[in-house]
């Protein structure tokens, strides 16, 4: 059995080929209309999401299988204080496989420790994102062709932007990718994902869009993530940081790739979705295709046994105390503190990856 906690959980073999399946999906829809017949996908939402829990719902409605859930964390006995283990060992008994989001970082780990059916990581506080970074990696495929050779920009919030920090780990593993890395200094990206992605690629920060705008072949932009801010005072000061605007794209080539996971709130204004080059639209539909494709992958190796790896316990030290107040240890005390080795020599928090 395989879960999805983290986007390198699958090489970049098994994304080819998640990405031919979405494809062939595309394609061929009904093909697929049963192959989830009697299944059960169960969406447990902690935080807000449009487009991730109805694009699983709907992903498994359109392969035939059935959906059970909830959409905020009131609705749960989470609300009674129903600790995330427990949560994923009941609905384990209920449902085939789950999709799991929720505001502390890890939680979706501690359910895949502890529950019984495939776990899918839907966002975790602001660690990662993976399913939503196989839609940009579908998305980047239909629309260039490949996943080698470009230069992507990441713009806006990527200090708490997990979808970026997904995809700098998703495409850091293709040759000669470029990334640029545009945010306020207040919001650059954490040194963690620099250290375990980007050393010894070819990455450079600027806080200007206008002077990276020329060199790209992919912009991504983002929200500046409100929910996590500590103060309202900074989130407002920060939250105009970047509007893309028709005349920002006068320098832009031709074929630019525009991307944003969504919801957007000011940074691309609606003048820009007429523009050709505007794909965001279309990334957010293909995240049903690609979710439809990563189900049916799950399902198919749900009744292997557990797969290695998820956690190698011979290989963690439990003498350190994680300190990251939105790690899922901060909330959960029965969950053991967990540091792992990584190929860098860096001890980090099984479940955030903050640092010892
Ligand atoms: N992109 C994304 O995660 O959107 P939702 O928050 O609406 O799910």
């Amino acid at each position: 059995m395989r879960n999805l906690i983290d986007i390198l959980d699958f090489s970049t073999k098994e994304i080819d080929e998640l990405v031919a399946v979405a494809k062939d999906i595309i394609a061929n829809p009904e093909k697929y209309r049963e192959k989830c017949r009697y299944k059960k996908l169960a969406t447990l939402f902690f935080e807000p999401s449009t487009r991730t829990r109805l694009s699983f719902e709907a992903a498994m409605m359109e392969l035939g299988g059935n959906v059970i859930g909830f959409s905020e964390a009131s609705s749960s006995s989470a609300a009674k204080g129903e600790s995330v283990a427990d949560t994923a060992m009941m609905i384990s008994a209920y449902a085939d496989i789950m999709a799991m989001r929720h505001p502390k970082e890890g939680a979706p780990l501690a359910a895949a420790l502890k529950g019984t059916i495939p776990v899918i990581n839907a966002g975790d506080g602001g660690h990662h994102h993976p399913t939503q970074t196989l839609t940009d990696l579908l998305t980047i495929n239909i629309e260039k062709g490949r996943f080698d050779n470009l230069t992507i920009g990441l713009c806006g919030d990527l200090k708490f932007g997990r979808t970026v920090h997904s995809l700098i780990a998703a495409m850091s593993r293709y040759e000669n990718v470029k990334f640029i890395l545009i945010s306020p200094e207040e919001l650059r990206l954490p040194e963690y994902v620099k250290e375990e992605y980007l050393v010894g690629k070819e990455f450079k920060e600027t806080t200007s869009l206008e002077e990276a705008m020329p060199e790209l072949d992919v912009l991504y932009m983002t929200r500046i993530q409100r929910e996590r801010f500590a103060s309202a005072q900074e989130y407002m000061r920060l939250k105009d940081s970047y509007i893309l605007t028709l005349d920002k794209l006068h320098d832009a080539k031709k074929d630019l790739c525009i991307m944003h996971p969504l919801p957007r709130v000011n940074e691309i204004s609606v003048d820009v979705d007429e523009d050709s080059r505007a794909c965001y639209f279309k990334q957010a539909k293909n995240g049903k295709y690609i979710r439809m494709a990563l189900i049916l992958n799950l399902l198919e190796d749900a009744d292997n046994p557990v797969e290695e790896g998820l956690v190698d316990f011979d290989k963690v030290r439990y003498d350190l105390v994680c300190e990251n107040p939105t790690c899922i240890t901060s909330t959960e005390q029965e969950i053991k503190h967990m540091f792992k080795l990584t190929d860098k020599g860096v001890w980090r928090c099984v479940y955030c990856e903050v640092k010892e």
